[in-house]
Formats: C-alpha cells, sequence, structure tokens
C-alpha cells in the first residue's frame, strides 16, 4: 500500500533506465479506505477485513519468504509452467505491452519479460500493485535489467475501477500466483470485468489459478511450520496499529487456516485466545472480541478448469490455453479478447 505516498514521475525514456512511477491512489487512500473498510469488516458478524491490508513493505516481504516455504507450493508450481511455456505464450500472442497486476516482486514474471523479449515486439512493462514499496523495488530492478523496454510502473488498487495507461497493442494482463482467489466471487466477476473493459480486440489475459486438492496439502501450505504465513497473517493487525493508531495486541490472536468444502477456498483467520477490547481511533471505533472469536482476512479461492473457463466467459473472454504442472496442483490459463 502507498504510506505516504508522492508521485514521482521519471522520464520513461528507455535509454535513462528510470521507471515511471505512476501513483493513482490519493495521498489519504490508506486512512480512508481502510477506516470504510474497518467499519464495515470489524462491525460485521463474523468479523473480516480483505486481504489487501497485509501488503505494506512488511507484508510484501513476509509473502515473498512464503513463497520460498517448503509447504507452500504454488509459487513453484506456476513457475514450472511459465518455465515450459512462456515462450509459447509470447509466440502466440506477440504482445508488445505486458500489464501485469498484483505485480509484487515479479519474480516468476521475468520467465514472460525474457521470452516476449526475444519476440522483439515487446515495448513496455507496466507493473501494477497497490503496495508502493514492493512496487518501485520491482520497477527499478526491472527498468536496469530490461533497459530496452519502457517500465511505467502504477500504484493501484485493482478492485476499483481499472486505470492503466495507454499503451501500444497487442496487450497482455497477467495476474500470477492465484491472486483472484483472494476475490470473492462477486468481486472476482466484477473485477474480470474491469479488466476486459480495459482491453481491445486482440489483447490477452494470462491467468494463474490454485487447483482444488487433498485440504491436508492445502491447510499446511497456508499454516506452514516455520509460521512465517502467521506473522503475514498478523501483520494485518500492525497495519492498523499503525495507519489508525489502533491498540491491538497481536500476542492475543492465533493463527487459523480453514478448509471450507463448499466454497472450495482456504480461509486465514485470526482467532482472539482471549477477550480483546481494542481502539481503533482513526476510525473512531472501539471493537470486542469475545474469547474464541474470529476476524476472517483472507479467503484463497482453489479452481477447477470448467469453474475458471465459465468464469472467462462471463466476463467475454475466450479461452484458448490450459497448462497445468507436472503434479497438476496450479494451473496457468491464457484467454483472449475477440
Ligand atoms: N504476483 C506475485 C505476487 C502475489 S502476492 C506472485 O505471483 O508471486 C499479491 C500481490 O497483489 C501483492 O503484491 C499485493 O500487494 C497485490 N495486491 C493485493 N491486492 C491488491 C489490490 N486490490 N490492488 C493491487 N494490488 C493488490
Ligand atoms: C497472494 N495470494 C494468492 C496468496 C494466497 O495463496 O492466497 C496469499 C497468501 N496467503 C497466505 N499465504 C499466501
Amino acid at each position: 500500500m502507498a504510506e505516504g505516498v508522492a508521485a514521482r514521475v521519471g522520464s520513461g525514456h528507455s535509454t535513462d533506465r528510470r521507471p515511471v512511477i505512476d501513483v493513482r491512489l490519493a495521498a489519504d487512500h490508506v486512512a480512508r479506505t481502510l477506516r470504510s473498510d474497518v467499519r464495515v469488516g470489524l462491525t460485521a458478524a463474523p468479523k473480516w477485513l480483505p486481504p489487501k491490508w497485509f501488503y505494506d513493505a512488511r507484508g510484501s516481504e513476509l509473502f515473498e519468504q512464503i513463497t520460498r516455504l517448503p509447504e507452500y507450493y504454488p509459487t513453484r508450481a506456476e513457475r514450472e509452467i511459465l518455465t515450459a511455456h512462456a515462450s509459447d505464450i509470447a509466440d502466440v500472442t506477440q504482445a508488445a505491452t505486458l500489464i501485469e497486476l498484483g505485480s509484487g516482486s515479479s519474480e516468476k514474471t521475468r520467465l514472460l519479460l525474457d521470452a516476449l523479449s526475444e519476440t522483439g515486439m515487446l515495448r513496455r512493462f507496466v507493473p501494477f500493485d497497490v503496495s508502493e514499496q514492493a512496487l518501485r523495488k520491482t520497477a527499478d530492478t526491472a527498468a536496469v535489467d530490461y533497459p530496452h523496454l519502457g517500465v511505467h510502473a502504477v500504484v493501484g488498487d485493482f478492485t476499483d475501477r481499472l486505470s492503466v495507461p495507454r499503451s501500444q497493442g497487442p496487450r497482455m494482463v497477467a495476474l500470477l500466483g492465484s491472486t483472484i482467489g483472494n476475490l470473492l466471487p462477486d468481486e472476482r466477476a466484477r473485477f474480470l470485468e474491469s479488466v476486459r473493459a480495459s482491453l481491445e480486440p486482440g489483447d490477452w489475459l494470462l491467468l494463474g489459478t490454485d487447483l482444488v486438492k487433498d485440504p491436508d496439502v492445502l491447510l499446511r501450505a497456508y499454516d506452514d511450520s516455520a509460521g512465517v504465513t502467521a506473522e503475514f497473517n498478523r501483520n494485518v493487525l500492525r497495519v492498523l496499529n499503525r495507519e489508525l493508531g489502533a491498540d491491538f495486541a497481536l500476542d492475543a490472536f492465533a493463527h487459523r487456516a480453514v478448509w471450507d468444502p463448499a466454497n472450495e477456498w482456504v480461509e486465514m483467520r485470526l482467532r482472539a485466545e482471549r477477550a480483546v477490547q481494542a481502539w481503533v481511533g482513526g476510525a473512531e471505533l472501539s471493537v470486542l472480541f469475545k474469547p474464541g472469536e474470529e476476524l476472517r482476512t483472507e479467503v484463497s479461492a482453489k479452481f477447477r478448469h470448467e469453474g475458471v473457463d465459465a468464469e472467462l466467459h462471463a466476463a467475454k473472454f475466450t479461452p484458448y490455453r490450459w497448462w497445468t504442472d507436472s503434479g497438476e496442483r496450479f494451473a496457468v490459463s491464457l484467454a483472449r479478447v475477440v
């Protein structure tokens, strides 16, 4: 998220290797939007918060640590798919612009940038993320490592109406890591429609989705033995304490990962181990947790091929290819706009 943001706009000229950093969040975005999310979510029964609030600088770093955990297979599985198929993706799409939503470190994206650069078509990389610090690092690295590209980074919230810079087609929007699974079904539909509305015939969508599997494997991935995911989960309380002057005692909350078989998603929750009374000054809200009461901090939906295709069709994308890793744990779909 953008803490104390101020837009810095570099020239973006491809020879000076400085990225354009375009801050498309109001300076008071965190305080205003977080306050309203807190007022809705922490007064609901059961209590909940949107997962985008994990990702301050520390949350983004904790997520990077998660991607290296032995239990967290999605990153490795998706990397396997991109390693095998990035050149197919590049050959088919001939993309001139790669727009990556929820880019994070863009580490796997380098496979796409390499393959798309080899076609000679790629001109521009647009990483887009709500986490300004993570985005700046990604943009700076990409600008140095891909000097032939214009790097135009956007600090923004992709659940708002999507606003991306005008750019040369064919465009490919990538949403990797199964980040789409962190949206609820109606949010996913609105999100895909808004991506579709930002694209034109001849453009492409590349979508990473984690697949339904043995709940034990899933729960291990969301409750690792080193406790990194627990720290990531509790980070949302740190964000509330810092951004809204709240006084949550982090050690009063236990990390929980729960498989919901009806919705086919994993929920991350924070369970109050005792009665907790917290004051969220910036939202003028007093919050009471009974002992054992839980706060849902994330859903991470798991997908099936037919479900992904149905959601793509509903948003007026035409599914083109579906690849899985050798363990069939994760899928990457390529869909086109006709
Ligand atoms: N794509 C990377 C990172 C996934 S982590 C990977 O596959 O490993 C999810 C990323 O999405 C984080 O960097 C987070 O800051 C970003 N994100 C989450 N919600 C967002 C939102 N509403 N708008 C923009 N970015 C968001
Ligand atoms: C970013 N997102 C797809 C991750 C996931 O797996 O849902 C976030 C995460 N939550 C716990 N571990 C990782």
